[in-house]
């Protein structure tokens, strides 16, 4: 999508070889475009960790990737030692997103096939490039199935379709078009009229910070609210439709997405609101029943409650918004129950939250758990 009318994924090679990887660094969105390359392992398990690239569909490419630069100059004797300790670090370093896990495993099937060090370094590349165009075509696809949701609406409603979304699921979440956002990117091409309430999405603030920085750039009107201003909103009317991301969904249609989300789930529940989940494919565990127990939920730095970071007079400042002393508990993600979820936006299509409903798109999953 469009930063001042120019072109960007979140992600990309800097040359053929690749001797690095350039991303967006979002900690300094919407303030500054700040580009950074990552050449190593310890590189990409900082950019992950501390969020300089954030989103599950995304840090799950960027781990294919993370993998090829961690063993690129290793041999037979320290390769598959370089592989496994990145793949842990890797693992460890957002737990919630099953993108990683399930990106390791494709890297892991990719170098099994080969017994030449050379060709396991080649598949390693292979991969994290086929994970990066299937992404974008993932969430292109997502975006046309979901955008009929929104035409639909405008249909019935003969007026502007008003969107409620939580957190960041746009084009930087994923390399582009993003996931909840990419529906709203589709109807807007298609001229359905849109508005869209933007959750701040406390603490890290990805709604404030970097859904409204997508939205100005690509002329989408849209509206930031404080994330406890939804259920007056859909106690009003305001919102047709609430749409979301996800980091990890069980094979019962449960969802792991950011902290907040279950909130907007139950609002739109006792409002009659349609509550949709934009799911990648590469966001489901079909491995696990039980998000309760199954789902690790990330807990993070207690910093991110107790400080705030933002713009004054032309500096990017951090502000201490409590006493010092004060204690904080900050799990990044919670669980919204399928029963609460209106339906599914996948690449293959929309289907109930459950899992016949998600057997019905990716059959081939029947006997995987
Ligand atoms: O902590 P973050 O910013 O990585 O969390 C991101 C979210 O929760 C998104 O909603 C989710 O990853 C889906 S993104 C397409």
């Amino acid at each position: 999508m469009r930063i001042n009318g120019i072109h960007y994924q979140t992600i990309w090679e800097t040359d053929e070889k690749p001797s690095s990887l350039a991303i967006i660094d979002q900690r300094f969105l919407p303030h500054k475009l700040k580009i950074v390359e990552l050449k190593d392992l310890t590189e990409f398990v900082f950019a992950i960790k501390e969020m300089l690239v954030r989103g599950a569909p995304l840090i799950g490419v960027l781990s294919a990737y993370a993998l090829y630069f961690a063993v690129r100059y290793s041999d037979k004797v320290d390769f598959d030692a370089k592989f496994a300790n990145a793949s842990k670090l890797l693992l460890d370093s957002r737990p919630t997103a099953v993108n990683l896990k399930n990106s390791i495993e494709l890297c892991q099937k990719a170098i099994s096939s080969y017994s030449n060090i050379d060709e396991k370094k080649s598949s390693l590349l292979a991969t994290a490039r086929k994970l990066l165009s299937d992404d974008i075509e993932i969430c292109k696809k997502i975006g046309e199935y979901g955008s009929k949701l929104l035409e639909e609406i405008y249909v019935r409603k003969r007026g502007t379709v008003n969107v409620l979304t939580h957190c960041n699921a746009g084009w930087l979440a994923t390399i582009d078009y993003g996931t909840a956002l990419s529906p709203i990117y589709f109807a807007r091409d298609r001229g359905v009229p849109l508005h869209i309430w933007v959750d701040e999405t406390r603490p890290r603030l990805q709604g404030a910070n970097l859904t409204t920085f997508e939205l100005l750039h690509e002329y989408i009107p849209h509206t930031l609210i404080v994330d406890n201003t939804g259920g007056l909103l859909m106690q009003k009317g305001l919102v047709d439709i609430v749409i979301v991301g996800t980091d990890r969904t069980t094979r019962k249609g449960d969802v792991a997405n950011k902290i907040g989300t279950y909130l907007k789930a139950l609002s739109a529940f006792d409002n009659g609101v349609p509550f949709y989940v934009a799911l990648p494919s590469s966001s489901i565990d079909w491995t696990i029943t039980d998000a309760f127990s199954q789902i690790p939920i990330e807990v993070r730095s207690d910093d991110e409650i107790k400080f705030v970071w933002g713009k004054y007079q032309n500096e990017l400042t951090k502000v201490l918004i409590c006493p010092e002393e004060t204690k904080s508990l900050n799990y990044a993600f919670d669980i919204t129950p399928a029963r609460l979820i209106t339906g599914f936006i996948t690449e293959r299509g929309i289907c109930p939250a459950s899992e016949e409903g998600l057997l019905s798109l990716f059959p081939e999953f029947k006997t995987t758990q």
